[in-house]
């Protein structure tokens, strides 16, 4: 099977300042079996043969663990498809003859450093401002599987823990909010017993970092948990949410 032909519209901006445009490319004998990112990485190579600037696109394990992948396609964040980040769309999602159209993310928090990269940075310096526990770790350590756990909050927690901080919540969103990132890192923390010294300063702060990076409000369209690649649930804005007013009710 394979030999689909695609044509492409494809997003290209030479740079930060440059105003953008859509761009046609087609493309022939893609295959079926191919990833959305191998058949980037084809047309990259007969842009590249025929001397022209290949697209720029970000992508690092292909396997959907890392993040990086980020791609708008046909108006959805990570393509057709649930449960999935972009590189683990596969060209079987589509028919011969289709046209795609391949955006970055679209966020004022996620500038576009070229192409379809943007920058997530405002991502780590949410994390940055408390997404981790103060412990010490040079000297004789309490195994962490010695602290017993409800199996509910480890579950619960586990599942927060798997956001791979990719974006999609943030592109999807119409407010553009990163509530549900936000929520996933804070909640994977609250709710174990390692994280609660430091929770009422990490909610805050955490929701301070991400204010400032310009970040919209949430208005519970429900958007970014349908576009998760990883299935983060609201209820994690919820516990966000209910630690920040307890943070707030309560700080000194
Ligand atoms: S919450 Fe989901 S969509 Fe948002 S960054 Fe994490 S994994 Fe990606
Ligand atoms: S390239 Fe790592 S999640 Fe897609």
């Amino acid at each position: 099977m394979g030999n689909m032909k695609l044509t492409l519209k494809i997003w290209r901006q030479s740079g930060p300042n440059d105003k953008g445009r859509m761009e046609t490319y087609p493309v022939h004998d893609v295959s079926e079996d191919m990833s959305f990112l191998e058949m980037l990485d084809v047309l990259n190579d007969q842009l590249v043969r025929k001397g022209k600037d290949p697209i720029a696109f970000d992508h690092d394990c292909r396997e959907g663990i890392c993040g990086m992948c980020s791609l708008f396609i046909n108006g959805e964040a990570h393509g057709p498809g649930r449960g999935i980040t972009t590189c683990q769309l596969h060209m079987r999602k589509f028919k011969d003859g289709d046209t795609i159209y391949v955006e970055p993310w679209r966020s004022t928090a996620f500038p576009v450093i070229k192409d379809l990269a943007t920058n997530r940075s405002a991502f780590d310096r949410i994390q940055a401002a408390g997404g981790f526990v103060s412990v010490n770790t040079s000297g004789n350590l309490v195994d962490g599987n010695a602290v017993p756990i409800p199996k509910h909050d480890a579950d619960k927690a586990f599942d927060a823990a798997t956001c791979i901080g990719c974006g999609a919540c943030v592109a999807t969103c119409p407010n553009g909010s990163a509530m549900l990132f936000t929520a996933a890192k804070v909640s994977q923390l609250a709710l174990l017993p390692q994280g609660r010294p430091e929770a009422k300063r990490r909610a805050l702060a955490m929701v301070e970092q991400m204010d400032k990076e310009g970040f919209g409000n949430c208005s519970n369209t429900g958007a970014c948990e349908v576009e998760c690649p990883k299935g983060i649930s609201l209820e994690h804005i919820a516990r966000l949410n209910r630690e920040y007013l307890a943070a707030t009710v309560t700080k000194e």
